[in-house]
């Protein structure tokens, strides 16, 4: 029988550019489970109807005896665990998702995944892997000048959002201090890329210049994200997947620091030379408007990546400019897919968050 993996959440932003890379290099079966929220979309991976290498079952990570049958049936080598709810704006509207998805959801798939590896034969126990994608939001916010985080800087996470992926990868840990379960765990920066919901800062300056919409920077727009083009989070957590150590967390960033006032100008000026409009109408960073602050909004992130360079090999290959081309470029491209994600419920999130929010 042909090896396979499991993914969770593979019809989203990330899980999606993970698959289809993957499967451009593997002839290794994608076993991908995923709840179908708002987030994710069927048609992302529609390029892959008829494959036999992909397998998406629609279901929820909450439900153990689904993740009980999909192992028993699939007999992964590995499962890389990125369904979440993955909104911080979205989180402190309604927390009640993130702890049930984000917390409970991991609880059950790293106790399924236990209860499977253990009863494996020694060779395979000893090459399963349990990677665990997070995010640098767990350490907290830091000041201008401090240096980035380390994988040793202490959890300080401050959003719902946040809080829940921090819980998570404390249990992912706990998984492997107590029962030796093979868990690794990468902390990444800001994606951007392809297939990026348009609730997420990029997508959304991306479209919203291109309608000709405000362009709702909140509070004077100095948050510091350091920005990383999506393929290079992918080929990241390859590295991990093949040589990652048991146990130990790897942090995954670009070193693209930029001031989201800064990103939302560089798009203005992409989307004005590539999809240029009647002089009359003037630049799109004439659309730029200051609104109302995001409550609790961290100032910095930015991550020290020695570790993941050192240990594994792995650095970042697309420079920011490129990457913030390929993606503008990305979304001019694929009207389709816009109009298939724009839809009511879409338009209600963007009414509930930015209504409550004029111009600061
Ligand atoms: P996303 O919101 O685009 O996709 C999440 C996917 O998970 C969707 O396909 C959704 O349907 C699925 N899902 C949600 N709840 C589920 C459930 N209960 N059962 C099964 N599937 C469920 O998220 P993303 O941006 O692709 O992020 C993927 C992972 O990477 C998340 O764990 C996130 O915390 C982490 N991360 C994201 C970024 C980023 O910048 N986007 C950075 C670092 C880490
Ligand atoms: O740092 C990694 C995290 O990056 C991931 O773990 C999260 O899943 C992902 O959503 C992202 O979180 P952010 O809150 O940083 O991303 P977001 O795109 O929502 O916002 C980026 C910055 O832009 C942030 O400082 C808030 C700001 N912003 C965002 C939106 C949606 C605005 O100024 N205006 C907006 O309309």
């Amino acid at each position: 029988m042909r090896a396979a993996i499991l993914i969770t959440g593979g019809a989203g932003f990330i899980g999606t550019n993970f698959i289809l890379n993957w499967l451009q290099a593997s002839p290794c079966k994608v076993v991908n489970l995923d709840l179908l929220t708002y987030a994710g979309n069927p048609a992302n991976l529609a390029s892959l109807r008829g494959d036999p290498r992909h397998i998406l079952i629609h279901g929820d990570i909450c439900d153990a005896a689904l993740v009980r049958s999909i192992l028993a049936e699939h007999r992964p080598k590995a499962i890389v665990h990125f369904a979440a709810e993955s909104h911080v704006d979205r989180s402190i509207h309604a927390p009640g998702s993130f702890l049930r998805t984000n917390v409970e959801g991991a609880c059950v798939l790293l106790e399924q995944a236990r209860i499977y590896w253990s009863c494996l034969e020694p060779s395979s126990r000893l090459d399963f892997r349990f990677v665990h994608i997070s995010t640098d939001e767990v350490y907290g916010s830091l000041a201008p000048h401090h240096p980035p985080f380390t994988e040793a800087s202490p959890y300080a996470p401050t959003s719902p959002y946040a809080a829940s992926k921090a819980a998570a990868d404390h249990f992912a840990r706990a998984w492997h201090h107590t029962w030796g379960l093979p868990v690794v765990i990468t902390n990444c920066s800001n994606n951007y890329g392809p297939f990026q919901f348009p609730e997420k800062l990029i997508p959304l300056m991306i479209l919203n210049a291109l309608q000709g919409k405000p362009l709702p920077v909140y509070g004077d727009g100095l948050q510091v994200r350091d920005w990383l083009y999506v393929d290079d989070h992918c080929s990241a957590i390859r590295a991990v997947l093949s040589h990652g150590r048991p146990g130990e967390a790897y942090n995954v960033g670009a070193r693209s620091e930029r001031a989201n006032i800064d990103v939302v100008a560089a798009i203005c000026d992409l989307v004005d030379e590539m999809a240029p409009r009647a002089a009359a109408a003037g630049p799109r960073r004439k659309l730029i408007a200051h609104v109302n602050d995001r409550p609790g909004h961290d100032r910095r992130y930015a991550l020290d990546t020695s570790k993941i360079v050192r240990e594994l090999g792995w650095k970042p290959s697309v420079a920011f400019e490129d990457g913030l081309r390929k993606t503008v470029r990305w979304y001019l491209d694929h009207p389709a897919w816009i109009e298939n994600v724009c839809t009511g419920a879409y338009r209600e999130w963007l009414e509930q968050n930015y209504a409550a929010r004029p111009d600061a």
